[in-house]
């Protein structure tokens, strides 16, 4: 298994969670969703915006339950076009360590196990998301790398990706190369001294598509995702939402600068 990740830079585990335990999760999250008061808090989440927000409910996000719109949500009058609930793009970055039912899912015996198996004992999980890919509203994610926004060093970030819902082209399943990884990390997302974020190119070498495939995958299926390796996207078209829930985590024993965009107070910070 830790030789076919090394090779490929992602993994895919079918049944890794039984239909039973993805509709708890969702179903979690769907309350939380609705328990949102959102009056005043209007948080578009675009990988493609970050660099022109300096949004401080985006900033905080790391260490509580923070809630995301898709960026389609609202109205030129700034009303929600449809209910609360299908207009969040997703909820992050810390509910792993703040909602049980979210805390079970991530720290389950069977993660536990693949952790270990993965060589991982030392590593934490600094962040998690429940992305909802909405029915026909759920936006495109651009190319990117995930240590891009988990920046250490040396490079460590891992992904963990759980399909909650099937996930098909139609759906906006993930898409990336078999062997991708195998390159340089292109950009660091950081605080910027006096406020707000910036993208720091690290690599002027641009991202291409070609070689990517579809990971279209079943309901309950793990893909362990290499830091390095670009993935992507598309807008769900579709009548059928996609969710998915993912978690990241890096080496405990690597420095995690001080302006990464996320910021842990990190003895509260644990691993599976
Ligand atoms: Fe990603």
């Amino acid at each position: 298994m830790q030789e076919q990740f090394h090779e490929n830079g992602f993994l895919i585990l079918e049944n890794f969670y039984s239909q039973d335990e993805c509709q708890s999760l969702m179903k979690r999250g769907q309350e939380l969703a609705e328990g949102f008061d959102y009056t005043g808090h209007a948080s578009i989440f675009q990988t493609t915006e970050q660099t022109k927000t300096s949004d401080e409910y985006f900033l905080n996000s790391g260490n509580k339950i923070s809630f995301f719109f898709e960026k389609n949500a609202f109205d030129e009058s700034g009303k929600l076009i449809t209910d609360l609930f299908h207009s969040l793009n997703k909820i992050g970055h810390g509910m792993h360590d703040h909602d049980p039912v979210f805390d079970a899912f991530t720290r389950s015996p069977q993660l536990k196990k693949l952790a270990h198996e993965l060589g991982l004992q030392d590593y934490l999980i600094i962040q998690s998301m429940l992305i909802f890919k909405h029915a026909r509203i759920g936006g495109v994610v651009d190319i990117h790398q995930d240590a891009t926004f988990l920046y250490t060093e040396p490079h460590s970030c891992i992904g963990f990706w759980f399909a909650l819902e099937d996930a098909t082209i139609e759906n906006g399943c993930m898409w990336a190369k078999p062997g991708g990884h195998k390159t340089t990390l292109r950009s660091k997302f950081k605080r910027k001294a006096g406020g707000g974020t910036e993208m720091i190119t690290l690599s002027e070498e641009p991202f291409t598509t070609e070689g990517m495939i579809p990971l279209e995958v079943k309901q309950g299926t793990c893909i362990v995702l290499d830091g390095l390796l670009p993935h992507y996207s598309m807008t769900n078209t579709s009548g059928k939402s996609r969710q998915a829930y993912a978690i990241h985590t890096i080496d405990k024993n690597k420095r995690y600068p001080e302006d990464n965009w996320l910021q842990r107070d990190m003895q509260f910070v644990k691993g599976f």
